[in-house]
């Protein structure tokens, strides 16, 4: 079940909640009314009690006071949200989802959110949602939570009316949208496989009314994608091409994303040391983005066409497995000679890219967690992105900023293109370690047929080792949110 939220009115300070979440702007203290209210009922003590502990305010700060029965609210939660010049869309959901995380736990189910001045009501419902996520679903008997988050009630500092309650509703809906992307990465990979991706996009089209597609292994070979079929042609769980379009009448653009969805890449016959290994289920994190995406879009309704293209695999060792050396053709009519059977993610999305290119798109944006590389180069928070002219790494730099998600522009080297030059086909697909994640992207732009494309390395975000601002621990859900800032900045 996923915690409702509805909008408070009064005094939230007398409010019956397991928890009264304050995010309190950094300053003195006693000007924010509720605090000063919260000080009376209690008392005296709590800006004592702040003081000693030097809460102040600053971003994402913490202190949690239990009120032992002086209030209705059985514990305050003081947040830290930053000064008012800082409270950017970023860092009111960072500090929403941070209060509502840190509310959340053993018997809460009903939470208080008391909101700083100006908070917008779409993005505080976004944080929430975000903040309420949990992935429980294999904890059995002691393991599962007794209790959880049933209902977050907002109090804004002003006033807010129906237009609140509806922009609180959409936001939710896209946290919504994300909780479908963490739980398919969060997912492990017996049970979320090529198939199973699939079963999610046709779910989410049912319920969005969009168009959808399905290949299977042998429609994947009909169609030509030869590389995506070699990729999947060692594992028992077969391949799967998957299409989502959202066609709205009228529309003036045409964006098409596409997803790297790896459900388990062991590094087939190169296959990968044990250490780490696992990880590899998060190796469907892009096509995971893709689909939130679409369910998102779906429920947001922008006036540009979107279709979200999943290339869908497991990369194992086999007697049928693809090998070093082989020879195919793609989909683009281009042939590929296999260097390294680990290097399967860019042959999947040849195929693909070279699908979306011919649906003539305004842009295409593909998001895979393409290269260790990118890991080396920017760390595990921020990913990698390439683009073919200034003007679009703008409007993903805007995007990124909008959704308070972390990217860094890598180029495209020219002059290091030689290297993928093969002896027997037109390509080999990798070349030196060094400068791998550009590598990747130079054999990728081969195969999108002179579009505009971003190019997004998501290898490190997709999953986080901790908690931070909107991001759990485990699936993050990045990218959807800068896709789909991305998506509005062309729907306006
Ligand atoms: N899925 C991996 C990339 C990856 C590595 C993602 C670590 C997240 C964490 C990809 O398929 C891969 O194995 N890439 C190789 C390419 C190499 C063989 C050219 C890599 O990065 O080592
Ligand atoms: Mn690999
Ligand atoms: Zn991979």
């Amino acid at each position: 079940m996923t915690a409702s939220i509805e909008l408070g009115s009064g005094d939230p300070t007398r409010a019956a909640l397991d928890v009264l979440a304050l995010c309190v702007e950094e300053g003195p203290l006693e000007k924010n009314p509720w605090i000063a209210a919260l000080e009376r009922a209690m008392g005296g003590g709590l800006l004592a009690h702040a003081k000693l502990v030097e809460f102040s305010g600053k971003p994402e700060q913490l202190l949690d006071v239990p009120t032992l029965g002086k209030t209705k609210a059985r514990r305050i939660l003081l947040v830290g949200a930053g000064l008012g010049a800082e409270r950017d869309a970023a860092r009111l959901r960072a500090t929403v989802a941070t209060a509502v995380r840190a509310s959340s736990g053993p018997g809460v189910t009903r939470v208080g959110l008391a909101l700083p001045p100006e908070a917008d009501f779409r993005q505080v419902g976004e944080a929430v949602g975000l903040g309420a996520y949990r992935f429980t679903k294999y904890f059995t008997s002691e393991r599962r939570p007794k209790s959880e988050l049933k209902k977050v009630v907002v109090f804004p500092s002003g006033r807010a009316g129906s237009h609140a309650k509806r922009e609180l509703a959409l936001g939710s809906d896209i946290a919504q949208a994300i909780a479908l992307t963490r739980d398919a990465v969060n997912e492990p990979p017996n049970v979320l496989t090529p198939e199973a991706l699939a079963t999610l996009a046709r779910r989410i089209a049912k319920d969005g009314k969009l168009g959808v597609k399905v290949l299977d292994k042998r429609g994947i070979r009909a169609a030509g994608m030869h590389l995506h079929y070699a990729v999947g042609q060692g594992s028992a769980n077969e391949p799967r091409f998957i299409h989502l379009s959202y066609v709205p009448r009228g529309a003036r653009k045409r964006l098409v994303f596409v997803g790297k969805g790896l459900t388990f890449d062991s590094g087939g016959l190169c296959i990968k040391p044990a250490p780490g290994m696992g990880d590899m289920k998060t190796d469907m994190g892009g096509a995971g983005a893709v689909l939130g995406l679409m369910a998102a879009v779906a429920r947001l309704k922008p006036r540009v066409e979107v279709h979200g293209i999943v290339g869908a695999a497991e990369n194992m060792p086999d007697g049928a497995a693809y090998r070093p050396a082989d020879v195919f053709k793609s989909l683009s009519g281009k042939t590929v000679e296999i260097i390294n059977t680990d290097a399967e993610g860019r042959l999947v999305l040849a195929d693909a890219l070279t699908y979306a290119a011919r649906l003539d798109p305004d842009l295409v944006v593909d998001a895979a967690t393409l290269t260790g590389a990118a890991l080396v180069a920017l760390g595990k928070t921020c990913s990698a992105y390439y683009a073919t002219t200034d003007d679009l790494a703008s409007s993903l730099e805007t995007a990124a900023h909008e959704a308070g998600e972390s990217f860094w522009r890598m180029p495209l080297l020219d002059e290091l293109a030689d290297q993928l030059k093969s002896d027997i086909a037109d390509f080999k697909h990798t070349g030196d370690r060094y400068g791998g994640s550009i590598l990747a992207a130079l054999f990728l732009r081969e195969f999108v047929g002179g579009c505009p494309w971003i190019h997004c390395d998501v290898a490190g975000p997709v999953w986080a080792d901790r908690a931070k601002g909107i991001y759990p621990k485990g699936a993050t859900g990045h990218p959807v949110l800068t896709f789909l800032q991305l998506v509005e900045g062309f729907s306006r």
